[in-house]
């Protein structure tokens, strides 16, 4: 079963070509796709060959094979996770009872839903990073680019899978609509609207890789709890691809902190002013981007309290991450205690059901998650003699939806008057200069081995290979 069929028109390893109404579907849908790849993919690199991972087996080990290809005949397939004979569903009501192969009837719009959602996000992304290859540090990141990119496409392909082998004519739409909204498109845009904005420097590339692609990585953890076992065998291989794009932000954003801190080493100042004026980007300015894109990844797990995530867990469709970790499976008479403003806009506790704050629940897996790369960071800071922490700001801080909404609130979490909210806001989030000085930074590095101002190079290079290798053959 892991053995995946390079052979077929499209890669797969769920026996495509013994389901031929499917295998003609999919082949029918593979054009559009290309078609959507060469329009809005990656700008100006179609015919280049880049040095990239594809899949060859879905086991743990092993399962990649690293080569020079051109973007456009990269093999996108179907890959599922090995299917586990005895695998029960793992939590809600029919705990205990044998997991769907098909999709019962009355989760039918909820599975379609989801799984649309999760699908639009993947292209979206894709779009939204098409200019990035302009201004790359280095062929290195260059590469990391391209092999995140290829990997989301592969995750809209798992999703239109599912749509066409599952949901019928109406998963069929579905998959066509995937391809029609487009990131930015006034008339027809992306599902969620952090999708919607482009992506056009680097270190915002670096953030949303860290923050957003890991608000991906915990979605697609609660669908592989899914007692619909097709899409938790889809996710369960999807997140092994994800890891890839955590490490690419994490890394990226460790490298301009290393930077940084050269660059304060040499001239023995943290004065932004200096760092910028050496090419580098100030860790001010960092904890900036970082507040920025913290708070509105926050936003991305739904309300605090939430009826539907509730009936989600309730049904078995949506589960927490890693479940197995937790003790009650169930949840019917637990509670949780969720922080909730009072009318001065404290912090006080209520107590409400558990089922509804899962929400919450991931959204705190999601934070502590987060808290990882901070760490390390803030040890390269400290280790280098240097009084400053990176840290997250309160998740009270720029929310947009739950409890916490439209609040003025200072990153620490405290409630300010909206005028100082206003007055200091370029103290908590990018300014214009801020922006403008990272755009003046963006000018492409591609000589093999070189690497931009504002940026430290790797640790180590891709597979083996050194830092001067040629990830992207540009010459
Ligand atoms: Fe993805
Ligand atoms: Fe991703």
């Amino acid at each position: 079963m892991a053995a995946i069929d390079y052979q077929e028109r499209i890669p797969n390893n769920v026996d495509l070509n013994t389901d031929r109404r499917l295998q003609r579907a999919l082949e029918h849908w593979q054009p559009k796709f290309l078609n959507w790849w060469q329009d809005l993919g990656p700008e100006g690199f179609m015919g280049h060959d880049v040095y990239l991972r594809t899949a060859v087996s879905v086991d743990a080990k092993g399962w990649a094979h690293f080569g020079h290809v051109k973007m456009p005949e990269y093999r996108w397939g179907i890959f599922l996770a090995d299917r586990d004979m005895d695998r029960t569903v793992g939590f809600g009501d029919e705990f205990g009872k044998p997991v769907w192969q098909e999709v019962p009837g009355e989760h039918r719009a909820v599975l379609r839903n989801l799984i649309t959602t999760q699908g639009d996000t993947e292209p979206a992304s894709v779009e939204q990073q098409r200019m990035l290859g302009q201004t790359c540090p280095s062929l290195y990141d260059l590469r990391n680019l391209f092999q995140v990119n290829v990997e989301e496409g592969r995750h809209l392909w798992a999703m239109v899978y599912l749509l066409h082998a599952y949901f019928g004519r109406d998963g069929r739409e579905e998959a066509e609509e995937l391809l029609m909204r487009h990131s930015g498109d006034v008339d027809n845009p992306r599902i969620l609207s952090t999708f919607n904005e482009p992506i056009d420097d680097w270190l915002s590339f670096f953030m949303f890789t860290y923050f957003t692609d890991r608000d991906g990585k915990f979605q697609l953890k609660c669908l592989a709890e899914s007692s619909f076992d097709p899409l938790a065998r889809t996710c369960q291989f999807m997140l092994t691809e994800e890891a890839h794009h955590m490490f690419v932000g994490e890394t990226g954003i460790g490298r301009i902190i290393k930077r940084a801190l050269e660059v304060m080493k040499e001239t023995g100042s943290d004065d932004p002013e200096v760092i910028r004026k050496a090419g580098a980007i100030d860790l001010h300015l960092l904890q900036r981007y970082v507040n920025f894109w913290f708070s509105s990844c926050l936003d991305l797990f739904g309300s605090e309290k939430s009826s539907n995530a509730a009936s989600y867990f309730a049904s078995g469709v949506k589960g927490r991450p890693d479940e197995a970790r937790f003790e009650d499976h169930i949840c019917r008479d637990s509670n949780f205690d969720l922080e909730v403003p009072d009318e001065k806009g404290k912090p006080i506790s209520e107590s409400i059901p558990m089922r509804n704050a899962m929400n919450e629940v991931v959204r705190q897996a999601y934070i502590k998650d987060c808290m990882v790369g901070l760490t390390r960071w803030n040890r390269l800071i400290k280790k280098a003699g240097f009084d400053f922490e990176i840290t997250l700001p309160s998740q009270r801080f720029r929310r947009s939806i739950g409890p916490w909404a439209n609040m003025s609130m200072d990153p620490a979490g405290k409630q300010i008057s909206a005028e100082e909210y206003e007055r200091r806001k370029t103290e908590f989030l990018p300014s214009e200069a801020d922006r403008a000085y990272v755009k003046s930074l963006m000018k492409p590095v591609m000589e093999p081995g070189k690497v931009a101002s504002w940026i430290a190079p790797p640790d180590r290079g891709i597979n083996n290979q050194s830092i001067e290798y040629e990830y992207v053959r540009v010459h």
